[in-house]
């Protein structure tokens, strides 16, 4: 098959893993006998320098004209504390906006070989499954109007939660359809003793699971699911949330697998191109030492073999390899333990290739 795909690779370390990422591919798509066509845009911090915006307008064309989008991560304390416009995570939100990925799925494994990474006991962790589905174009993050404002002669500021209701819907469609895949059960996560947009989420929740009989729904609120999620995480099976408490909770479940460096993600809107990214960002503390864990990148593109290519072996091959690489005791620095083998970023590409 031929394939385009279009590489945004951000920032930092988005730099860095993108570029794990890509070789990775190449090696699948040689061993598969698939073309693969890598086009390159620009996002974030590094297209704020250079053409003065986080997402100029040939990268948006650029990514509409794929078969897929992969992201690195964007952003830096350089861009942090500049007027909106100018500030990287707009990039993000606007490709986001852009592209229509109304949803974010998160899947969460216990990796047996990196139990002793993760800072919970082996008991709680084991054999935990789960995903999370993150509202994404919606929310606290969109919702106008976000600003400073005076009230009585007070100083004040204000952040809008807005959704429509046909929003909701078809997020919480997704859950239920991936449920049906999986162990069958939804946990819809809410704050609706407080809120009314969380009143109108479990609502619809409600009514979207009449078409679902063979799922079990059930509500959380999202104090406590933020508590069960260390406690015991293994009653998760597909988790739906609106766009904060997904972004909240899905960096909380990165802890149960052991590193944000292992954490894959696919943004899915209603026609595609679809975009996938780790969910970590660009880690400006370990940016340029080799220390980033390339992982969490790979396990993105073989997300994107699978979902948006229908390339269920291919997806396999790039699991199983980094698997076996796991087992075989190599480590970035933030998996290491005892014991293993520390690998550079590039070290452990050079592992997953070779293993495929
Ligand atoms: P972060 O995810 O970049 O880093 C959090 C911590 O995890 C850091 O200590 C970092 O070194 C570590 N880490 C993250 N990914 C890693 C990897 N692959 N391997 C090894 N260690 C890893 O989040 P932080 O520090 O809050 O934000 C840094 C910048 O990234 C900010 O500018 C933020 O806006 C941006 N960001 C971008 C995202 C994106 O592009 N999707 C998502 C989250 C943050
Ligand atoms: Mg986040």
């Amino acid at each position: 098959m031929k394939k385009r795909i279009a590489v945004l690779p951000g920032d930092g370390i988005g730099k860095e893993v993108a570029k794990g990422a890509i070789e990775v591919l190449q090696a699948v798509g040689e061993r598969f006998g698939h073309q693969f066509y890598f086009q390159y845009g620009m996002i974030g911090g590094e297209a704020i320098d250079t053409l003065g915006t986080p997402l100029p307008d040939e990268t948006i064309e650029l990514c509409k004209q794929s078969d897929a989008v992969l992201l690195g991560a964007v952003g830096g304390p350089k861009w942090e504390k500049k007027p909106a416009h100018l500030r990287s995570e707009q990039g993000l939100l606007r490709i986001r906006k852009e592209l229509g990925l109304y949803a974010n799925v998160r899947p969460t494994s216990y990796y047996p070989s990196l139990a002793d990474a993760s800072p919970l006991r082996k008991e709680v962790i084991e054999g935990v499954e789960m995903v999370m589905v993150r509202e994404l174009s919606g929310g606290i993050y969109f919702g106008k109007p976000s600003e400073r404002i005076q009230k009585n002669g007070e100083d004040g500021v204000v952040d809008t939660l807005y959704y429509q209701r046909a929003e909701i819907e078809r997020v919480v469609r997704l859950a239920f359809e991936l449920a049906v895949e999986r162990k069958g059960k939804v946990t819809s996560i809410d704050k609706a003793n407080v809120l009314e947009s969380s009143r109108m989420w479990r609502e619809v929740a409600e009514v979207i699971s009449k078409d679902y009989p063979d799922v079990e729904l059930e509500h959380m609120l999202v104090d406590n699911a933020a508590m069960q999620m260390i406690k015991n995480p293994k009653q998760f099976d597909v988790v739906v949330t609106e766009n904060m408490f997904g972004d909240i909770l899905s960096d909380e479940a990165s802890v149960l697998t052991g590193s944000l460096g292992m954490l894959p993600s696919a943004s899915l809107s209603e026609r595609g191109p679809y975009l996938y990214e780790p969910i970590h960002g660009s880690a400006p503390d370990i940016k340029g030492k080799g220390s980033a864990n390339p992982i969490a990148m790979i396990l993105s593109a073989a997300m994107m073999l699978r979902q948006s290519f229908g390339m269920n072996e291919e997806a396999d091959a790039i699991e199983q390899a980094v698997n076996q690489v796991l087992d075989a005791g190599y480590r970035t620095k933030d998996i290491m333990t005892f014991g293993k083998k520390l690998v550079t970023t590039d070290e452990m590409v050079g592992e997953i290739k070779a293993t495929l």
